[in-house]
């Protein structure tokens, strides 16, 4: 199965990325539109396991209290748009105590630098100039081990277990 460690977003946290989606759609952009339900704050990829075991007792180490995630702005890895996250100093830190907890436990997982974003589109096509993305803020609560899996329509995403800050 593949594994990816994740935030996933409130209600009005999402709803502020569809409307900023619903703008480049009206203004002509088209492409692969992430849906809804698939919004979310990627902490560490992981990839194929045989067990998803390992990866929940290395989660089960990690703790953090409740902190502040807000979005700012837009940006794009080539034809990839996403929405990114205010610097934030908890938000960082998670992301390192998640990946060190699978360091520890010889899990491995994509190294690439931390770089906080949500996926819009993919293979973007057309003008994004004067898109704007509100500045909506959350509260995180929890980290979510999720799983990946090709659906007929596209990506499905299964939140296996969820770990609540404390
Ligand atoms: P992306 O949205 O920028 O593609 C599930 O694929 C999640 O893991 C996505 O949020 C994806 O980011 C992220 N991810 C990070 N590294 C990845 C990799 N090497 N392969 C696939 N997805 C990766």
């Amino acid at each position: 199965m593949r594994l990816f460690i994740a935030i996933n977003l409130n209600d009005s946290m999402k709803d502020a990325l569809i409307r900023a989606q619903n703008r480049m759609y009206d203004r002509g952009v088209r492409g692969n539109y992430t849906p809804e339900e698939n919004l979310h704050l990627t902490l560490a990829f992981i990839g194929e396991v045989p067990d998803a075991q390992p990866v929940l007792d290395a989660l089960s180490g990690v703790s953090f209290a409740p902190f502040p995630l807000r979005l700012d702005g837009l940006g794009c890895f080539g034809d990839l748009w996403w929405a990114g996250m205010a610097e934030s100093a908890p938000l960082a830190v998670l992301a390192h105590k998640v990946r060190h907890a699978l360091a520890e436990n010889g899990i491995p997982f994509d190294r690439k630098r931390f770089s906080p974003h949500v996926t819009l589109i993919r293979k973007a096509r057309g003008d994004m100039s004067g898109v704007r993305i509100e500045n909506a803020s959350m509260t995180v609560e929890a980290v979510s081990l999720m799983r990946s899996d090709r659906g007929r329509n596209g990506m499905l995403y299964t939140e296996l277990s969820r770990f609540p800050a404390r």
